[in-house]
């Protein structure tokens, strides 16, 4: 059994519960560049939230956003009704937010320390943040990286010595094991292929549904975050253009770029199979 994933594991050091977030009117500007503009959306507890929108629309900015590494130039996030800014402004506010919000980063580059084995950047949040011995510690790592079809002998490699994919999926291992509330996963199945993706996706949706964690899926890919999501974010030119019902949002495109995006996902499912 996983203590990772299953509730009922020996690791399960800390217990998953919903969380709401919701963001009204958010704006972030870099300079005179405006990145996102009355960006509004509520992620309820539990819920699998795509955010989809084609390359420069803002999709990163408002992840970082929603997970406290960049904070918005105006607008409001509330955490369960509790304003975001001021959750952030304690040290011990910022550790309980990264045990309750994970980011998998877009750039996995960034997300590991080059000069440490994998091993190490795992160990750290699953003491520090979910709370394991570092023997429980190492147990985790072991089930959430089998759990993700990741060869054993990785974890002791450097970054530097992995593939994207491989970073990739270390990354979602490293989010899934602090066993959060929310998790933001930012193109974090871009890199791998049709198979292991569907691996990888299967899983996030399992921790999803078994634990009541809700899930940001940020994705330019239609088939992915049709999939895994219930609810869509359309975004286009920093702005949320459409939301609703994944499904209806899909069936009922009214913006031309939801229509678009429609579009290419059926001229790709027509092709014929060879
Ligand atoms: N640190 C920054 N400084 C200046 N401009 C930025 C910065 N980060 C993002 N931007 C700009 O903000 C806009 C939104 O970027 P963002 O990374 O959120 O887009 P995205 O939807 O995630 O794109 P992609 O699909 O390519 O990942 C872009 O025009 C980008 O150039
Ligand atoms: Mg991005």
């Amino acid at each position: 059994m996983s203590t990772v994933i299953n509730a009922e594991g020996s690791g399960a050091a800390r217990s998953v519960t919903g969380v709401r977030i919701e963001a009204v009117a958010v704006r972030k500007s870099y300079g005179r560049k405006t990145a996102v503009q009355d960006v509004s959306f509520v992620l309820a507890p539990g819920e699998r939230v795509g955010i989809v929108g084609e390359s420069g629309s803002g999709k990163s900015t408002m992840a970082k956003i929603v997970t406290g590494l960049s904070r918005s130039t105006a607008g409001t996030i509330t955490v369960d009704g509790k304003e975001l800014n001021s959750l952030l402004s304690t040290q011990k506010g910022r550790l309980d937010y990264r045990r309750r919000v994970q980011l998998v980063a877009q750039d996995t580059t960034s997300t590991f320390d080059p000069r440490h084995r994998i091993r190490e950047s795992l160990r750290v949040p699953a003491q520090l943040l979910a709370g394991h011995d570092v023997r429980d510690a190492d147990v985790a790592i072991g089930e959430i990286t089998a759990e993700l079809g990741i060869d054993p002998a990785w974890v002791d490699r450097y970054p530097g010595e992995l593939s994207g994919g491989q970073r990739q999926r270390m990354s979602i291992a490293r989010a899934l094991i602090v066993r959060p509330d929310l998790l933001v996963c930012d193109e974090a199945v871009s890199a791998l292929d049709v198979s292991v993706q569907g691996v990888v996706l299967n899983l996030l949706r399992r921790y999803s549904v078994e634990h009541g964690a809700g899930l940001m899926f940020v994705s330019h890919g239609l088939p992915a975050t049709a999939f895994i999501t219930r609810e869509l974010v359309v975004m286009n030119e920093g702005r949320v253009v459409e939301s609703g019902r994944t499904l209806e949002v899909l069936e009922h495109a009214k913006h031309p770029y939801t229509q678009k995006l429609v579009g290419a996902y059926e001229a790709v499912e027509d092709v014929p199979a060879a």
